[in-house]
């Protein structure tokens, strides 16, 4: 017994010391001391040995086994240097060159993902939670219980794309809406940010792919003036100076009264440029009160409850911030556009 144990550990030791590479040291290992290799066979063979023979045995076994085994991570070691070294004298490498300095390498944050860490921030410290919802969502949440049902015309307002199993890519984040009074007890308040997709013609200022933040309060006798209160607030400590805002009615079938809200042009001040196209005033966001329907498909009562909502187009909002012309550049992934944007933002 002792003979064998002593032969297959000089076995193993000496096709260690042959093998070449990580492979074979790997088989080498399992045919030794895996599940069914030849030193695991003899120790569970012990069992049948005489208790008084059966102590010595099993340590020299287990003796035979841990030597295999660093004899092989000792081959291991050797392996792996030799192929770094082989690697350093290969013709052409040159250890010497400098190598890519660390500012260079440092990362920073997408000027989207800037924004909306800036709009998060100040919603919490009034209390918004902020849940994650689904890039992948149904009909129901992303139209019906929004109050546009399947032959509504708005629903020619977002192209869509339609996954094969019927679900589909939410064209906006709204579909938040429902499930935010599904998931939280009412009052609450919370905005959802993510990523919306359109089934559209891309230019400069359009891509199938882009940011949104959806904000959400539902409270009793909420109304309009509250909702521009809380509007103003965001885009000053977005824009970190004084904004004056405007509403113009716009239509979405969620919201009623729905409105356009404006600011007065940052570039001239409200006296017409070309950037507002001689207005002084751009559109930034759409918003209004949440519309009864709306509140019954989140199971909530609209003689008790009500609520205001808005979606603003962070995309958008960081082409204004940044003063960015095309929109296509933000999914680009070109080092040259993300570098510029340092830590905060700041360009
Ligand atoms: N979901 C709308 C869109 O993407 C925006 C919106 C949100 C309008 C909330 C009103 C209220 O076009």
């Amino acid at each position: 017994m002792f003979d064998d144990i002593q032969k297959l550990e000089e076995q193993a030791v000496q096709a260690i010391n042959k093998a070449m590479d990580l492979d074979t040291l790997r088989k080498i290992e399992t045919e030794y001391t895996g599940k069914k290799g030849s030193i695991t066979l003899l120790l569970k063979g012990l069992g049948k040995m005489a208790p008084e023979e059966r102590k010595a045995a099993g340590m020299a076994c287990n003796n035979a086994k841990q030597a295999v085994l660093s004899a092989s991570e000792f081959r291991k070691n050797e392996i792996t240097e030799n192929e770094i070294k082989k690697q350093l004298d290969a013709p052409g490498f040159d250890p010497t060159l400098p190598s890519i300095p660390v500012k260079q390498m440092s990362g920073n944050f997408h000027p989207v993902s800037t924004i909306s860490f800036s709009v998060e921030k100040v919603f919490e410290k009034l209390g918004f939670k902020i849940p994650d919802y689904f890039e992948v969502e149904s009909e129901w949440f992303n139209f019906e219980a929004l109050n546009i049902p399947g032959d509504h015309p708005a629903r020619d307002m977002q192209d869509t794309f339609w996954l094969k199993n019927g679900s589909l890519l939410r064209t906006h984040t709204s579909p938040g809406q429902a499930r935010a009074m599904k998931e939280f007890k009412p009052p609450f308040r919370a905005i959802f940010p993510g990523r919306v997709f359109r089934y559209e013609r891309t230019d400069a200022s359009h891509e199938h792919t882009f940011h949104q933040v959806e904000g959400l309060m539902i409270d009793k006798n909420l109304s309009v003036s509250n909702l521009i209160a809380i509007m103003k607030l965001l885009l000053e400590a977005i824009f970190e100076q004084e904004i004056t805002i405007r509403l113009r009615p716009g239509y979405f079938p969620f919201v009623e009264p729905g409105f356009e809200l404006d600011i007065q042009c940052m570039t001239c001040g409200g006296s017409g440029c070309p950037v507002c196209k001689h207005s002084g005033w751009v559109e930034l966001l759409p918003c209004g009160l949440v519309h009864p329907e709306v509140l019954k498909a989140g199971g909530l009562d609209p003689d008790e409850w009500t609520g205001w909502a808005f979606g603003l187009g962070l995309t958008r909002l960081a082409m204004m911030k940044y003063k960015i012309n095309h929109i296509t550049h933000f999914m680009s992934g070109d080092l040259r556009f993300l570098s510029q944007f340092k830590a905060g933002g700041a360009r």
